[in-house]
């Protein structure tokens, strides 16, 4: 289309009108020189009943609450200052997930100096155990354990009900275009959506209950050991946040960040890993530079606020970026 009609063109999709364009330089205009006019993001049904309403800062229209709840996030879980205090649980979580890898080394068949080891769903467990140790207070594992024992008995429903969350606000919904179809609900996608919005809002209500109570009986606490969640229900206490009560604020900033980080985190140390093996040169170099530059006496290592190692100006997103597009279009 864009021989036919040039790098920038519109198209109707429904009601609303979306730009196509097709040329580096308009994209820098729109995504840099214009970037308030395009900041915002579009409405949605899902968004809608699986967002709390948009509450989730991550869907939020631009605005003074996505400016907010942003620097809610930034500062008192992203920061320095804050990942600091999780050196410990860091440290905890990476030492248990090693030991584990050496026990199933351990239980190998004799005859084979190999293992097996499939690493997306024991980095995914890892990555859980991070993110949700530090938003809600919990290990993932032991979570997952205890709800399949308890009367849910469903301890894979919340990794479905991830996944349907993933589905619906990545997906395309006939009533978006044409919103008065929406009554129809057709193919009941709609009625799943709020079920699925059900579903996350019990899980956030059990954990921010838990976490009211535990503070009614043990009082606020010290700051290094507060997650997450308990530091906004402080800062809630005093703080109004535009358009929602602080509740909701609380359990949507705590479901978005645990959302928005277990895939990624764990996609992208794949990718690290999947790099590595396939560049030995680099592995070699990266243990190298582990072993006589960094830990020389085995210490434990905190790569927080150290830069790259082989790369000092490698991120996580060129790591995930690379393999996939030629390195000019970064440059
Ligand atoms: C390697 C890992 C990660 C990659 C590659 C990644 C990538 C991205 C990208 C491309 C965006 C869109 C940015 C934009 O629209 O301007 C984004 C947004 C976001 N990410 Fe990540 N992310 C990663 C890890 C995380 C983690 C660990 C967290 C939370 C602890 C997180 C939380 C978020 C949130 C909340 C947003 C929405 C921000 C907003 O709307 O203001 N991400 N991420």
């Amino acid at each position: 289309m864009a021989d036919k009609y040039g790098p920038i063109f519109t198209i109707k999709l429904g009601v609303s009108r979306a730009i196509i364009v097709s040329s580096w330089e308009l994209a820098k205009e729109c995504l840099l020189t214009n970037d308030k006019i395009f900041a915002t993001r579009p409405k949605s049904v899902a968004y809608e009943h699986l967002t709390y309403n948009y509450a989730m800062f991550g869907f939020s229209p631009y605005g003074p609450y996505w400016r907010l709840a942003r620097k809610l996030a930034t500062v008192q879980l992203l920061s320095d200052g804050r990942l600091a205090t999780f050196r410990n649980l860091r440290q905890r979580e990476v030492k248990a997930w090693m030991k584990e890898i050496h026990e199933r080394w351990g239980k190998k068949d004799s005859s084979s100096n190999k293992v097996t080891l499939e690493m997306k769903s024991l980095l995914g467990e890892l990555s859980l155990n991070l993110i949700y140790s530090m938003i809600v207070g919990k290990r993932y594992v032991e979570y997952a354990a205890w709800r399949e024992d308890g009367k849910q008995n469903d301890s894979n429903s919340w990794r479905k009900t991830m996944r349907e969350f993933d589905e619906f606000t990545g997906g395309f919904l006939i009533s978006d275009m044409i919103p008065y179809l929406k009554w129809l609900d057709i193919g009941g996608q709609e009625r799943e959506m709020k079920k699925t919005g059900k579903a996350l809002n019990d899980m956030a209500e059990e954990w921010l209950e838990e976490h009211k109570r535990k503070r009614e009986y043990c009082g606020e606490g010290i700051d290094q050991e507060k997650d997450f969640m308990d530091v906004l229900l402080s800062i809630l206490q005093v703080e109004e946040m535009p358009g929602f009560d602080s509740d909701t604020v609380n359990k949507a900033l705590c479901v978005n960040l645990i959302l928005a980080a277990h895939e990624t985190s764990s996609v992208a140390m794949i990718w690290v890993i999947a790099l590595l093996v396939n560049h030995q040169d680099i592995l070699k170099k990266a243990q190298h530079e582990l072993d006589i530059q960094i830990a020389p006496f085995d210490e434990p290592i905190d790569m927080n606020g150290r830069p790259g190692i082989t790369n000092l100006k490698a991120s996580p997103l060129k790591v995930l970026l690379s393999p996939r597009l030629p390195a000019y279009l970064y440059e």
